[in-house]
């Protein structure tokens, strides 16, 4: 085994230190958050923090890197109107789905910069990604600063889901892989997972 301390960490080059934190946690979830800013310009950005907080309420969070250098356009956007959608990536857009980390000026959308289509599905409702297998229309709910490190945990609500069929098992289960939904590792590894077996909810053995 290769060992890191904390010492060797804090000694480590940039970019290596940068995709090793960011693999060794394991694989992540890959989605595309979609909103629109007050004065009406889509916007896109790949995100693969987002999480499961609970199903009673239904929470879903997503941690936000710090926004003092770079301006946040979907955080903007999510504080001014407070929806946005989550959108999973699939295997025929992961290379414009990737893009959409560029910094694009806010006044850019990236849908305008990448094939990734809008779709809405009611006037009011934020862009969806078009052609995504799951579609889910979030209320924002809150947001939790990360005192180490001035990230944001940003809590919402689902409100609206969309599901391609297929995905959909009968006790409510999504089976990812049929909509080739891949999981990102690091900053910029994609794979597409098959599954290897459910397990069941499990009872103490005694
Ligand atoms: C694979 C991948 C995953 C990312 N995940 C996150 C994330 O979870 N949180 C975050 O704040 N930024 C994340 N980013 C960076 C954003 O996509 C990037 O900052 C983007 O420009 C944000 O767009 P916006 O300014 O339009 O919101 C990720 C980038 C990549 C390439």
């Amino acid at each position: 085994m290769i060992h890191y301390s904390e010492e060797d960490i804090d000694k480590l080059n940039k970019v290596f230190r940068i995709n090793l934190i960011n693999s060794c946690s394991g694989y992540k979830s890959a989605n595309l958050i979609g909103t629109k800013s007050k004065s009406g310009i889509a916007n896109v950005a790949v995100f693969s923090s987002i999480v499961h907080l609970g199903s009673n309420p239904p929470l879903l969070g997503f941690f936000l890197r710090p926004s003092e250098i770079f301006p946040r356009n979907t955080y903007t956007n999510i504080k001014e109107t407070g929806i946005y959608t989550i959108n999973s990536i699939y295997k025929e857009i992961i290379n414009d789905a990737h893009h959409t980390s560029a910094k694009y000026d806010k006044s850019i959308s990236e849908f305008s910069m990448t094939d990734i289509n809008e779709e809405y599905i009611d006037d009011t409702s934020p862009p969806f990604v078009e052609n995504s297998p799951i579609k889910i229309e979030m209320k924002f709910e809150e947001e939790i600063k990360i005192k180490a490190n001035k990230c944001k945990l940003i809590v919402g609500k689902i409100v609206n889901l969309h599901i391609e069929k297929k995905l959909l098992e009968k006790d409510g289960f999504l089976s990812l892989y049929k909509g080739k939904i891949p999981t990102i590792s690091g900053c910029d590894g994609y794979s597409l997972p098959e599954i290897y077996d459910r397990k069941g909810y499990q009872k103490t053995k005694d």
